[in-house]
């Protein structure tokens, strides 16, 4: 159920958290329990923490803000971000106003499609080893559906078969499987298909089996997002211009675009973060996909329009509001609540939409007074922080042996 919320909260960082909790709560942003639970300071408990990892100690905790001004696909959007950088939220927020004056963030996702690579070597003769097995298209992802039949019964399953030599010589023969995994991240259900249907293709290629496992490339599970700025918004037509330059230095250089891509990633990851998303599988797959072209590039450009700027981001974004630590960790099941996507496609869009934010503010910083008036005025509220004296760890660490 769609609910009606703004994300327009004027004043919202001047009240303290249990402030903010309270104005959230009063909107229904989210269910009593996760209210509660935020209440309590959010986190995770130990006992679970056990269960999701190994030699577990303690847990290890993040500020949990929420991104404001948001704007996607024509509905409002609180966005949990967690992030130990200062600025980040706020500079995403501060974009996320000035894109919404011009109609907010538009963006659409390909339909959830992971892949899998299943490697073979010493193939004889691959590219007609190639040709047999896409003879039996039909029989090997039926094979493959039937290894997962809940996927299959909530409208996933498996979808091409795809082959690739890699070096003809060595007979290095890849097969690519897509799946459709629905709102899972889908990386258990890829690498369950991919060790289900190796045999029947390794019993017509011959050769060695190698691997079976996903690619972090997710070439066929894309987001792409755009946004317009009116010049007025960013300062005027001079720094409009200057966040155009940006852009473009960074699509000439590559140590211009790793950076500028940082800064995209800066709101990507700190959502990933909050939802409890595979941000390693999604940088890995940002970052390949930059450099696709055989140039590494910029996720995400900005360019000149009439009386301002339009900006535009495309990566393969592979995330999930269903499985993993979404079902398992309270805070991530809180932070969903309040996003309120329904669908891992929605989740992705808004991912990408705080991306081209937290980019259009840290170019326009850039093209304007510089990165480090706007940034260290925030940094500073991080050096008034106390410190864990040396000696009390020291005492600590005595008393404990
Ligand atoms: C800092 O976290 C991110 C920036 O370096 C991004 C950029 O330069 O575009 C400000």
């Amino acid at each position: 159920m769609k609910r009606s919320i703004t994300s327009r909260l004027a004043g919202f960082y001047k009240r303290p958290p249990e402030g903010r909790l309270v104005l959230l709560r009063e909107m229904g942003a989210a269910s009593v329990e996760a209210f509660e639970h935020l209440a309590r300071g959010g986190g995770l408990p130990v006992a679970l923490a056990d269960r999701m990892s190994e030699n577990v100690l303690a847990t290890h905790a993040l500020p949990l803000s929420v991104g404001l001004n948001f704007l996607v696909n024509g509905r409002d959007v609180l966005v949990p971000m967690a992030v130990e950088e200062p600025s980040v939220v706020a500079a995403a927020s501060n974009a996320a106003k000035m894109v919404r004056g011009a109609g907010g963030f538009k963006g659409e996702a390909d339909a959830p499609v992971m892949t899998a690579q299943i490697q073979l070597d010493d193939v004889p003769d691959p590219a007609s080893a190639a040709a047999r097995v896409l003879e039996h298209r039909e029989r090997i992802l039926a094979l493959g559906d039937a290894s997962i039949p809940r996927m299959v019964s909530r409208g996933g399953g498996c979808r091409d078969l795809e082959a690739r030599v890699l070096d003809d010589a060595l007979g290095v023969l890849v097969f690519h499987v897509h799946v459709d995994v629905g709102d899972c991240m889908g990386a258990n259900t890829v690498d369950t298909v991919a060790e289900a249907i190796a045999p029947a293709i390794h019993a017509i290629t011959g050769g060695t089996m190698g691997l079976r496992i996903l690619t972090n490339l997710t070439l066929r599970r894309r987001v792409r997002v755009s946004a317009e700025v009116r010049d007025e918004e960013v300062g005027g037509a001079e720094i409009a211009q200057g966040i155009a330059r940006a852009s473009r230095f960074a699509e000439l250089d590559v140590f211009r675009a790793v950076t500028h891509n940082k800064g995209f990633m800066n709101g990507l990851d700190a959502v990933a973060v909050a939802l409890g998303q595979d941000f390693r599988a999604i940088e890995a797959g940002a970052h390949a996909f930059a450099s696709m072209s055989g140039k590494y590039r910029p996720l995400s450009t900005w360019k000149r329009a009439p009386g301002g700027l339009v900006g535009e981001a495309e990566l393969p974004l592979a995330v999930g509001t269903v499985g993993g630590s979404v079902n398992a960790h309270p805070g991530v099941r809180a932070a969903l609540e309040l996003l309120g996507v329904e669908s891992a496609a929605e989740l992705s869009v808004v991912m990408a939409s705080v991306g081209l934010a937290s980019n259009l503010a840290a170019l326009r910083a850039l093209a304007g007074e510089g990165i480090q008036r706007g940034h260290m005025r925030l940094h500073e509220r991080k050096r008034e922080l106390p410190s864990v004296p040396p000696a009390a760890m020291t005492a600590a660490r005595e008393e404990a042996t």
